[in-house]
């Protein structure tokens, strides 16, 4: 069965389209970084409008990059949630068109559960395994049972990972995006400039929770305090150490989460699971089995929503013309959609 994905959540705008949930025949992804670049984040009304200019291209792009027309879609996938309000109507109505239009089955998808998909699309993995997605948007560690069942252990409880790589590479002008600039000048960068504050939930609830308010404050407006003398206040070496210190903070609690649920096979996801740190840290612990995507398939992108779209779809699973877009999924605390 072929898929045509479609996803435009936040600012890329993505179509691909994929075999059975495995093969990749096409994967466009427009992105509007450029466009977003000067106010250091994500204009919900200029992704909008970039979307409706944009989509048609997009979709013909991956049609023409797979040697096929619309006649060979079996199936229509679309992201419906979460994401900017604007930006998913426009690919969801794009996608309800095209279904009407060729006649052809339709399903919204989970922008969350199609991250977690990603790396199936280039590895067999069994279930079930402890998932993390770090993004932008999310920061999350999940038991996750099946392609659409998942159980949340922790998130964070204030700013996602990848908005504190942005906020600080905003408040120091590293570049834009955030998590990309900061990564690349920690590579030249010492981390034991500044000995940065680690959250300390570890309590009932909290036990698998992130934070990373307290990182960002002591980054931003506490740089002195935390700073090691005998090293400089580079660039550099504050995107090491803060680099260094967010992501041994996720890291904490995903040894914590595998310990304690005895899952020792972890997938990672997300814009985050791009970090050249979280890669080589995580391969280099002992006794866990460690997937990530390769890069194309962390940042956001339409195959992954075609690849989960597939195993909707063959499940019998249609969404009927009166599907709206969510921003934000209900309950999202433990349990999970
Ligand atoms: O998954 P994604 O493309 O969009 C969302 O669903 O949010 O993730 C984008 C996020 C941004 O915050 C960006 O700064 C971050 O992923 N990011 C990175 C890296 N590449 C992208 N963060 C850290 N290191 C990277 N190499
Ligand atoms: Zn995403």
């Amino acid at each position: 069965m072929i898929v045509l994905g479609i996803e435009s959540s936040c600012d890329e705008c993505a179509a691909g389209l994929v075999v059975d949930g495995k093969t990749i025949l096409s994967n466009v992804v427009y992105s509007q970084l450029k466009e977003h670049a000067p106010f250091y984040g994500v204009v919900p009304e200029i992704a909008s409008r970039r979307h409706i200019e944009s989509i048609s291209d997009v979709v013909s792009r991956a049609l023409q990059e797979a040697d096929h027309d619309l006649s060979s879609v079996d199936g229509i996938a679309v992201t419906c949630r979460p994401g900017l309000i604007g930006s998913l109507l426009v690919g969801l109505s794009f996608a309800k068109g095209l279904a009407l239009a060729l006649d052809r089955p339709y399903v919204g998808v989970d922008h969350i559960l199609a991250h977690l998909y990603a790396p199936h699309l280039e590895t067999d993995i069994e279930y079930p395994y402890l998932g993390l997605l770090v993004s932008g948007g999310h920061t999350m560690i999940a038991r996750v049972k099946a392609y659409d069942r998942i159980e949340i252990l922790g998130t964070t409880i204030d700013d996602a990972c990848g908005e504190a790589f942005d906020k600080v590479a905003k408040f120091y002008d590293l570049g834009y995006p955030g998590g990309v600039a900061i990564d690349k000048l920690a590579q030249k960068g010492d981390p034991e400039a500044f000995s940065f504050p680690r959250p300390s939930l570890h309590k009932g609830d909290h036990r698998f929770d992130v934070s990373y308010s307290g990182l960002k404050t002591a980054v931003i407006h506490q740089l002195e305090q935390f700073h090691n003398p005998e090293l400089p206040a580079t660039r550099e070496n504050i995107a090491a150490a803060f680099q260094q210190t967010a992501i041994d903070i996720l890291v904490d609690r995903v040894l914590r989460a595998s310990r304690d649920t005895g899952l020792r096979r972890i997938v990672a996801g997300g814009g985050v699971a791009a970090n050249s740190y979280l890669r080589s840290h995580l391969a280099e612990e002992k006794g866990l089995e460690v997937i990530f995507p390769s890069l194309s398939l962390c940042t956001d992108n339409a195959v992954m929503i075609a690849g989960l779209g597939y195993q909707l779809l063959a499940a019998g699973k249609r969404s009927s013309f009166d599907l709206n877009a969510q921003a934000r999924v209900p309950g999202f605390r433990r349990t999970y959609p």
